[in-house]
Order: C-alpha cells, then sequence, then structure tokens
C-alpha cells in the first residue's frame, strides 16, 4: 500500500487521482482548500475510512503548507508519492485574457504563486516524509504549454505557459538535489482533457483515461527516468 499525497484533489484531474488510487487500494491524502466542501470527497471518505486523508491547504500559502505539514505529520511519517496538481489556467477574472493587451502583474503574481511557487515550497516543507517513502516519486503536474522546445502556436497564454515552464526548470533542479536520496522528480503533462479548467470543453480525453495512463507510467518509473518530461502515455517531451 503505498501512501499518496495530492493537491488540487476537489475535482478534474486531482479528484480522479483520488478516486483510482483509493479503488488500487493505497492511501490517499487528499489535499484541497475546505474539503469538507465537496460531496465527492465527503462520500469517498465514508467508504475508504481511514485510507482517505482530508488535508485543508491553499498551495499558495505558506502557512497554510506549514499547517498543512503539521496536521499530517502526526498521522504519517512516510510519503510514497507526492503529485503537484493544483493549478490555475487564469490569474485573474476574466477568462480569456493572458494575451497581448490583456497582460495584468496580479495575475502573473496569482498564477505563478499557486502553480509554480506554491509546488516548490510544498515539497520543500514535506521533504521529511518524502525522504522516509519507499521508492518516493515528486511529480509536478506540467503542460506541454510550458514546453519551451514544442512552442509554435500563436495566442498567447503567457502567465500559465511561463508559470509550468518554470515549474519544469524546478523538477530539473530538484532531480538533480535528490539523485542521491534516491528520490524521483518529474514533470508529467496530462494530455488535453475534459476538466472544470477554462478551455478544455473540447478536449478529447476524460480525467479517466489521462489518471489511468499516468499511473502506469508512474508504476514504470525508475531513477534512470528522473529530471524528465513525460506526457500521459509516457513520451518523453523537450523541455
Ligand atoms: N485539463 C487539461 O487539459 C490540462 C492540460 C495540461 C495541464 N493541466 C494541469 O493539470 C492540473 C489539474 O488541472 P484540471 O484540469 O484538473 O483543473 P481543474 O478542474 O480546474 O482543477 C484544479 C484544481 O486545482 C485546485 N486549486 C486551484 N487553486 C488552488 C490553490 N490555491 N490551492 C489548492 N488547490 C487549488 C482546485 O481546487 P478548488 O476547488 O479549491 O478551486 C482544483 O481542485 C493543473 O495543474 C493544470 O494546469 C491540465
Amino acid at each position: 500500500m503505498k501512501q499518496i499525497l495530492i493537491t488540487g484533489s476537489s475535482r478534474g484531474i486531482g479528484f480522479e487521482f483520488v478516486r483510482q488510487f483509493l479503488n488500487a487500494g493505497n492511501r490517499v491524502i487528499a489535499c484541497n482548500r475546505n474539503p469538507a466542501k465537496y460531496p465527492d470527497l465527503l462520500e469517498l471518505k465514508e467508504k475508504f475510512k481511514e485510507n482517505l486523508i482530508l488535508i485543508d491547504l491553499d498551495v499558495s500559502s505558506k502557512i497554510s503548507i506549514i499547517n498543512a505539514y503539521d496536521t499530517l505529520s502526526k498521522e504519517i511519517d512516510r510519503l510514497d508519492i507526492l503529485i503537484n496538481n493544483a493549478g490555475i489556467r487564469f490569474g485573474g477574472d476574466e477568462k480569456h485574457c493572458d494575451k497581448i493587451g490583456l497582460l495584468f502583474k496580479e495575475d502573473f503574481s496569482r498564477i505563478f504563486a499557486v502553480n509554480t511557487i506554491g509546488p516548490i515550497l510544498l515539497i520543500e516543507k514535506f521533504l521529511p516524509l518524502i525522504k522516509n517513502g519507499t521508492n518516493p516519486i515528486i511529480v509536478n503536474i506540467s503542460s506541454t504549454s510550458g514546453s519551451i522546445g514544442r512552442r509554435t502556436r500563436p495566442g498567447g497564454g503567457y502567465s500559465y505557459s511561463a508559470s509550468k515552464a518554470a515549474l519544469n526548470m524546478i523538477s530539473k533542479v530538484l532531480s538533480i538535489d535528490l539523485k542521491d536520496d534516491n528520490i524521483i522528480v518529474i514533470s508529467m503533462h496530462p494530455g488535453w482533457v475534459k476538466t472544470t479548467m477554462e478551455l478544455t470543453e473540447n478536449a478529447p480525453l476524460t480525467t479517466y483515461e489521462s489518471v489511468k495512463g499516468i499511473t502506469k507510467v508512474l508504476d514504470n518509473l525508475t531513477m534512470d527516468k528522473t529530471g524528465k518530461f513525460f506526457d500521459w502515455e509516457g513520451n518523453e517531451l523537450p523541455w
């Protein structure tokens, strides 16, 4: 039985991770802002009892990260997989901003706080638990939008793409820093998946298919794959 922490697990891809990992017999730590607000999560809690731990976590808040660690470290002493999944597509209230003529400093700050800074501060804080894990893995959910090597399409997405490109750099640096601890660190593109995230209305993949693919990739990860960027089917992507 693995112990797996997932951020942003109230809906979308994160919630599907929780469902599939629980059904596979693992213990899941589902982190959300205000978990009591989500009936689907509460239903899973009812069914899986102590195998599902619900933790209140806003990844953009350092205090929230510290509180989440303090709460969790009283209950468990190891983490085998940490998935930084929480993410936002737009930093502002206005949808379809993030292009020339619609760029705002505050939106950049908000999106980097959630997509980039939150993940690295969370990893830093939770490292003692990860170091105790069995063949531990850190997965940063990124996007092909953050791949500089693959970028050809126009249309902006400056803050989102830059936040994921920066997250990719974090994965790379961490993979080097944590190599001697035998901790695998990767970035993962989940595919274009229909979720509650903006601009996924026409996406071809379901959360079920994306998460099924990602878990298969994780099952086959070895230390020689650390510091790489994969998609949900296990294809390596250019940074
Ligand atoms: N869907 C796609 O096609 C696609 C493609 C490439 C990459 N991705 C990446 O995949 C990840 C999941 O996306 P999704 O499509 O499942 O999105 P989603 O349906 O919008 O879900 C996003 C999740 O992130 C959480 N979240 C947002 N801000 C948070 C914060 N400050 N603290 C804690 N949790 C926070 C949300 O929780 P609340 O309920 O509290 O808001 C929600 O659970 C993201 O990192 C996204 O960038 C998605």
